[in-house]
This record gives C-alpha cells, sequence and structure tokens, in this order.
C-alpha cells in the first residue's frame, strides 16, 4: 500500500508535507523547494493535488500543482506512488514548469520539464 500523505524529500533536496487526504482524493500540503530559477528569496508555498483512488495494485497516480508564494511561476506534477521491493514508498514524477513572460514572443522559452524522485522525509 502506498499512501501518499507524510513528508517527501526529493534528490534536489525539496521537501514537501501532503496533509489533508479527502475521500475523494483530493489533498493539500506545503512544498519548500531547494533551488528556485529566480532571484527571490525562497519561502514554503502551497500545493494542491488530486489522487487516483481506484487502485487495484494501491499504487496509485496523482498529480499536484505548486503555486509558488515567492514568483511569478506554477509547477505541475504528476506521477505514482510505488512500494519497492524492499517495502519503502517512493514517488516518481515528471514536472512542468511555467515562469511568467512579458512578452508573446518569449513563449517558447516559458515552459520547462523535468523529473524528481521522492522518498520519505524522516
Ligand atoms: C521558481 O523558481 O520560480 C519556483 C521554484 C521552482 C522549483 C522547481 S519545481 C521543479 C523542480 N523540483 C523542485 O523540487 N524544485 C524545482
Amino acid at each position: 500500500q502506498c499512501v501518499l500523505t507524510g513528508s517527501w524529500i526529493n534528490e534536489l533536496g525539496s521537501n514537501m508535507t501532503i496533509s489533508s487526504m479527502s475521500k475523494n482524493g483530493n489533498f493539500s500540503g506545503l512544498y519548500y523547494t531547494a533551488v528556485t530559477a529566480t532571484k527571490e528569496k525562497i519561502k514554503v508555498s502551497p500545493l494542491q493535488g488530486s489522487q487516483h483512488h481506484k487502485n487495484e495494485q494501491n499504487q496509485p497516480t496523482f498529480g499536484f500543482t505548486v503555486n509558488w508564494s515567492f514568483s511569478d511561476s506554477t509547477t505541475v506534477f504528476t506521477g505514482q506512488c510505488f512500494v519497492e521491493e524492499n517495502g519503502k514508498e517512493i514517488l516518481r514524477t515528471t514536472w512542468l514548469l511555467r515562469q511568467e513572460v512579458h512578452n508573446l514572443r518569449d513563449d517558447w522559452k516559458a515552459t520547462s520539464i523535468g523529473s524528481n524522485v521522492f522518498t520519505r522525509f524522516q
């Protein structure tokens, strides 16, 4: 059984806490990124997501959005919660980061993509 609630850390050192999982799979939490594409001071930012709850193997897919409180950017993560052979849970995710650009001509460079792997924190 893979459970999304709790605290997680990724390979960049970013950590997040997912709390308040509702019956229909909606959840919210807080994200503290270790890195930023901006020159702003990093602050804890809210996240909101949704988990697929009808998963036979209990390794659910999910997605969440981080609305960065210290920048104009938005990141969406999508992924799956897995239980490894050693019994440890991991979250395999892919993200899209959208930065705000001030001109339509800059739209082409405004979105970046990457992946993050999260393991339980503490
Ligand atoms: C910004 O720079 O405007 C906001 C912070 C973005 C942090 C990105 S989101 C994808 C990647 N994974 C992380 O944990 N942090 C970076």
